[in-house]
């Protein structure tokens, strides 16, 4: 793989742009020219499957798939890769439709503290790729580029063995490979961004490109999860008939907007927030996947414009309570970038706030009248400040409390 010539020199501040594809989504990255593919990867891309452990090519963890063969990540800068095809181990099966390879990992206990098992498992789908016929004594040889450090390896080399042994006419293909909007993420003060709309680029989807077929979140446990219940004065009709316009819906919440229906429940939106001295301003897309009059679950994904990204699968429903409704939000929030800095505890006070004021302007459109939160659209400050004297109140309560425990 050659260097192309446009990038043999350039500023240690310059930023490069590199189109590639990867797990399927046709992705491009702006950024400096020193970044290596295993940091574009997990820093940029949100992708940490990829792991990195000695970072000169020794140790394995990183290997990934460039054109269809194995390489080690951290040993390929990732403007080398313009154009290429990059599957990493995230694009190797589902969590509900796991690689052989993943099950069989799974099987034989292969994995003690797991660190190797990304390069493990992405170094054995090449070998099967191109060794279907692999014989069980040379397997140790085989897999020896990647190291463990826990020493496990009887188990990973049976692991292998066994999906060899199934496969003789050659392995399944990746399994989770298909166009979608990969959430960039931007480490502090490094100079890159992720092109903000890289599925109209790419993606076919159902609709001419203007949409992916689905959104995917990311496997693993969500940066915030919203559990919040909150009573409403309107009746189920009233609710029902907001539930039942995806653009009043959408006005409810602070500071959001529909800018364009793309057809087959999908939407283009926008949407801006202001916490303290951080502005977030948010461009993405939402698929409603259920909308009936007492039940809206939709996924989102945006990215705020200084590289920090957002996805959420939100389950609202309504059930009458009373003369009114009680009106439940679940939400699974996954956050990159600098608004997971926020910290986990205090972006899940922030986002249950914005749920609280989401459902005071659902009771409002119900009624009948503006919503009026996308009148006042970035109240994020109000809401930051709100849960901020949350905790303040909470603590002192805690405090007090503590106090009059020890108190004779
Ligand atoms: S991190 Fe790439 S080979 Fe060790
Ligand atoms: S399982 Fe721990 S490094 Fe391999």
């Amino acid at each position: 793989m050659s260097l192309p010539r446009a990038y043999a020199r350039t500023e240690a501040d310059e930023t490069v742009e590199v189109t590639m594809t990867v797990n399927g989504s046709a992705t491009t990255l702006s950024l400096p020219s020193r970044v290596t593919l295993s940091d574009a990867l997990r820093d940029h891309l949100g992708l940490t499957g990829t792991h990195v452990g000695c970072e000169h090519g020794i140790c394995g963890m990183c290997t990934i798939l460039v054109d269809g063969e194995a390489a080690r990540a951290c040993l390929l800068l990732a403007v080398q890769l313009d154009g290429a095809e990059i599957t990493t181990v995230e694009g190797l099966g589902r969590q509900d439709d796991l690689h052989p390879l993943q099950e069989a990992f799974g099987r034989h206990h292969a994995l003690q503290c797991g660190f190797c098992t990304p390069g493990f498992l992405m170094s054995s789908y090449d070998l099967l790729s191109h060794q279907p016929d692999v014989r069980t004594e040379d397997l140790p040889a085989e897999l020896s580029g990647v190291l463990c450090r826990c020493t496990g390896y009887r188990n990973i080399v049976d692991a292998v063995d066994d999906v060899a042994q199934a496969h003789r006419d050659g392995i399944p293909g990746p399994g989770n490979c298909a166009a979608r909007t990969l959430v960039g993420r931007t480490p502090a003060g490094a100079a890159a961004t992720v092109a903000v709309d890289a599925v109209d680029a790419v993606d076919p989807g159902e609709d001419g490109g203007r949409h992916p077929d689905e959104i995917t979140l990311p496997v693993g446990e969500p940066t915030i999860t919203v559990d919040v219940t909150s009573e409403l004065e309107s009746g189920p009709e009233d609710v029902a008939r907001v539930f039942g316009d995806i653009r009043l819906l959408a006005r409810c919440l602070p500071g959001a907007e529909l800018t364009d229906e793309l057809g087959h429940d999908w939407y283009r939106g926008r949407a801006r927030i202001s916490l303290g001295p951080v502005r977030l301003s948010f461009q993405g897309m939402a698929h409603i996947l259920e909308q009936h009059d007492d039940r809206v679950v939709m996924r989102g994904q945006g990215k705020d414009t200084g590289g920090g990204g957002a996805q959420a699968h939100i389950v609202m429903t309504a059930a009458p309570s009373g003369s009114g409704v009680s009106l439940h939000a679940e939400a699974r929030v996954f956050l990159t970038g600098r608004i997971a800095g926020f910290g986990r505890s205090l972006a899940g006070d922030v986002s249950r706030r914005m749920f609280e004021e989401f459902a005071r302007a659902l009771d409002r459109a119900a009624a009948g009248a503006e919503p009026d939160a996308h009148s006042r659209p970035p109240g994020a400050v109000s809401i930051l400040v709100g849960a901020l004297s949350d905790r303040f109140r909470q603590r002192l309560a805690r405090l007090r409390a503590g106090r009059r425990r020890r108190t004779p």
